[in-house]
C-alpha cells in the first residue's frame, strides 16, 4: 500500500497564466501591489526557511514552544479528530508536535499538506515520510485560495494555519476564507490558527527588517519570480526593502522601493511599467491580533473559540498579555 503521494492541483503554467493576471491587476495599477504566493519558489521557501531562524523574527520560536508545551491539549480539545491538514504547510517544520501529540490519542491519523510549492512540499512529505513509517500523508500543490475544495477528506479534520499565515490575507479575504473553511467543515471539526499579536511597534517592525538582510533578499527575490514567470526584466537591486507599521489597519507592509525612476519592460503582458524614484510596490501585509476581534472573526464565519494558547519570548514578563497565540476554533 502507498501511504504517501502528492498531487499537483496547480501546475507550473497555471500559476504563470494566474500571475499574468495578478500582475495585470497589481503592478500596471495607481497603487502597486503583487500577491506573497510569488515569493515562494525553491529559493524564497529557502530564505524563508532561514526567516524562521533570525533573532528577530520571534513567531516561529514562540510558536513552536506554545506547541511543545500545549499539543496535547489542543488535540484533546478536538473530540474524534483524527486528519490534519495544513495549509500553507511550507517545510512543515512544526507539523510533528501536533502528529505526535495526535498520536498519543489515536492510531488512526493521516496528514494532508497544502503548499502552492512543490519544492517545499517534496522536501516535507519526505523527511515526514521518514520519521512517521505508518503515516499516511496526502500532500496537494495548489493555492489554499479556495480552501477545502477537492481536498482529500480522510477523517475527522482539524484544518491548520501556522506561522501567521492567516495574517498576510487582507480582512476581506480572511473573512472570505474563514467562511469557505467552515462551509468545507462538519460540525465539531476545527481550525487551528497561528496568530502573531499586537505589540510594541519597534519589535514588529525589526521582525521584517533584520540585521543580516535576509528579509530583504526574500522580499527581492519575489522580483527574479516575476522575471521568470512574466518574461520581466527587474533588477531586484535597484529595489529596497521597506517594512512599516501601520497602525490603523494593524499590519506591517512589507515593499520594494524603486531606488530611481525606470522602466520595467513585462513581456507576457506585452507591456510596460514605470517607476518613478521611490515608487514602491506592496508585496505583503502581516496583520497583528488582538483577542476579542479575531474570536469575533471566527464566530462570524462560524467557529466557536475552543482554546487559546499564547506564550511570549521573555515569558517573565508579568502581565504581558503575550506575543504569540495559537487559536482552536470548533465548526459550529
Ligand atoms: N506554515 C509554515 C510556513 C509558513 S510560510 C510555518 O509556519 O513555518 C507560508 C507558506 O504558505 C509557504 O510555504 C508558502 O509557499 C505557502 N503559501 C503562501 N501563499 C499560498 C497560497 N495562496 N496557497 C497555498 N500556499 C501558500
Ligand atoms: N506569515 C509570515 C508572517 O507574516 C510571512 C513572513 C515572514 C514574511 N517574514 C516575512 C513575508 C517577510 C514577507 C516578508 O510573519
Amino acid at each position: 500500500m502507498t501511504l504517501t503521494r502528492i498531487d499537483i492541483d496547480l501546475p507550473e503554467h497555471q500559476l504563470r497564466e494566474t500571475l499574468v493576471a495578478d500582475a495585470a491587476r497589481g503592478l500596471l495599477a495607481a497603487a502597486k501591489t503583487c500577491p506573497p504566493k510569488y515569493f515562494y519558489d525553491q529559493r524564497g521557501s529557502e530564505l524563508f526557511e532561514q526567516i524562521c531562524g533570525l533573532p528577530e523574527y520571534y513567531p516561529t520560536r514562540i510558536e513552536r514552544r506554545i506547541l511543545t508545551r500545549w499539543a496535547d491539549e489542543i488535540v484533546a480539545a478536538v473530540p474524534a479528530f483524527t486528519s490534519l491538514v495544513e495549509l500553507g504547510s511550507g517545510s512543515s517544520s512544526k507539523t510533528p508536535l501536533l502528529l505526535d501529540a495526535l498520536y498519543r490519542q489515536t492510531p488512526a491519523v493521516s496528514y494532508v499538506p497544502v503548499d502552492v510549492s512543490l519544492h517545499a512540499l517534496v522536501g516535507a512529505v519526505g523527511a515526514l515520510r521518514d520519521a512517521y513509517r505508518t503515516l499516511p500523508i496526502h500532500g496537494v500543490v495548489r493555492d489554499f485560495e479556495d480552501p477545502l475544495h477537492g481536498l482529500p477528506d480522510l477523517g475527522h479534520r482539524v484544518v491548520a494555519l501556522l506561522g501567521g499565515t492567516i495574517g498576510n490575507l487582507d480582512p476581506r479575504t480572511r473573512a472570505g476564507f474563514l467562511a469557505d473553511v467552515a462551509a468545507g467543515l462538519s460540525t465539531g471539526e476545527g481550525l487551528l490558527l497561528g496568530v502573531d499579536l499586537v505589540k510594541e511597534p519597534r519589535r514588529l517592525v525589526r521582525a521584517y527588517d533584520d540585521a543580516a538582510g535576509t528579509t530583504r533578499l526574500f522580499n527581492q527575490n519575489m522580483l527574479n519570480v516575476l522575471n521568470r514567470l512574466l518574461d520581466a526584466d527587474f533588477e531586484p537591486d535597484r529595489f529596497d526593502h521597506v517594512a512599516v507599521w501601520n497602525e490603523e489597519q494593524s499590519w506591517i507592509e512589507m515593499r520594494l522601493r524603486a531606488r530611481e525612476a525606470m522602466k520595467i519592460r513585462l513581456g507576457s503582458l506585452d507591456a510596460l511599467v514605470g517607476f518613478e524614484e521611490g515608487e514602491e510596490i506592496r508585496t505583503e501585509i502581516s496583520t497583528k491580533f488582538r483577542r476579542e476581534s479575531l474570536e469575533r472573526e471566527l464566530e462570524a464565519a462560524g467557529f466557536g473559540t475552543r482554546g487559546w494558547w499564547v506564550a511570549s519570548e521573555d515569558e517573565g514578563c508579568a502581565g504581558s498579555a503575550g506575543d504569540y497565540a495559537v487559536v482552536l476554533g470548533v465548526r459550529s
